[in-house]
């Protein structure tokens, strides 16, 4: 069941004294020379000195003093996406999910979340398998204070899944994409041959209740053809499974809904506030997504 994880305080350390799953940090490579990393209790360190440090929340942020990504999850949207999912509204799409990966990754590896948010299904996979650890990738330092905290056998880090990742090549025995963005390039570097990509999203349905009512911003038509397109040449799709939700909603739900979404990058638009704000009630709407697996081609 979604939401009963191992979660770990920030401060903890595991055997040894490492606040970093050591499995974790074999497989990623410093984001400036691409040597390996060695972790000590307060930072992450290549032999050329390059060093990053683990903060207090226990993630480590490789972005350094870069600017933001563009759409990178406020203070505001992680804290509704939390709420929201932590009410369990999604566990059935996490389980699935879950289950797909459990599937087909046997035995244990590396999990990348990429685009991890605050880390609510890489957790539900690494709860169900057992052998495995995990990485939160995110740009976002709201998410990654969450993520860190997710599993414990789960790091978050901080980077930019457009650029190439600070992972080693064939590192991940799965790689999660749900809702985030994708960079075809990396996620085929970095799994393992026989690894599994495992991709989330949304149907023109999704939340189509909701749109209606606070004008939101639809779905791109063809979403699930142009992850295919971008995935063609150098992934093949193994496994491919609709999902339906019929969501029970409190006013209280739709606000952290419409919150944590790119919708709120646009909430000033028209009279999105006022309706938002005039809801009272619970409401029915229907959560609705596809879920992928593909398998790297060589
Ligand atoms: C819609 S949220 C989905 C989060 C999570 N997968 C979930 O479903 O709960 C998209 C996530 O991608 C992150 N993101 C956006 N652009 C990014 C980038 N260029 N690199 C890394 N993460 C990014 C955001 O910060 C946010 O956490
Ligand atoms: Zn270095």
């Amino acid at each position: 069941m979604a939401g009963q994880h191992d979660i770990r305080t920030p401060h903890m350390t595991r055997e040894g004294g490492d606040r970093l799953p050591p499995a974790v940090v074999r497989a990623v490579s410093c984001p400036v020379c691409g040597e390996s990393l060695t972790q000590s209790p307060t930072a992450l360190r290549c032999p050329a000195g390059h060093s990053f440090d683990i903060a207090r929340q226990g993630y480590v942020n490789f972005l350094g003093a870069r600017p933001r990504t563009p759409l990178a999850d406020s203070t505001e949207m992680a804290t509704a996406r939390s709420e929201f999912l932590a009410a369990g509204h999604y566990a059935a799409l996490a389980d699935n999910l879950a289950a797909l990966v459990a599937r087909l990754v046997p035995g244990g590896g590396l999990v990348v979340d990429a685009g991890a948010g605050t880390g609510y299904y890489l957790a539900v996979v690494l709860d169900h398998l057992t052998e495995a650890v995990g990485l939160a990738l995110d740009s976002s330092t709201a998410g990654l204070r969450r993520a860190a905290r997710a599993h414990s056998r789960a790091a978050a880090i901080g980077w930019d899944v457009w650029q190439p990742w600070p992972l080693r090549t064939g590192s991940a025995a799965a790689i999660l994409n749900v809702f985030a963005p994708r960079n075809p390039d990396e996620f085929h570097r970095v799994l393992a041959p026989e690894g599994t990509l495992a991709v989330v999203t949304p149907t023109q349905d999704h939340l189509a209740e909701l749109r209606a009512w606070v004008d939101l911003l639809g779905i791109q038509e063809d979403k699930l053809d142009q992850v295919d397109t971008a995935l063609a040449g150098r992934f093949r799709l193994v496994d491919r499974e609709p999902l339906s939700v019929e969501l029970a909603l409190d006013a209280d739900d739709v606000r952290r809904l419409v919150q944590m979404g790119p919708n709120a990058h646009h909430l000033d638009r028209g009279d999105r506030r006022a309706r938002l704000a005039a809801l009272r009630g619970g409401v029915e709407v229907t959560a609705s997504f596809v879920l992928s697996a593909y398998r790297p081609v060589h």
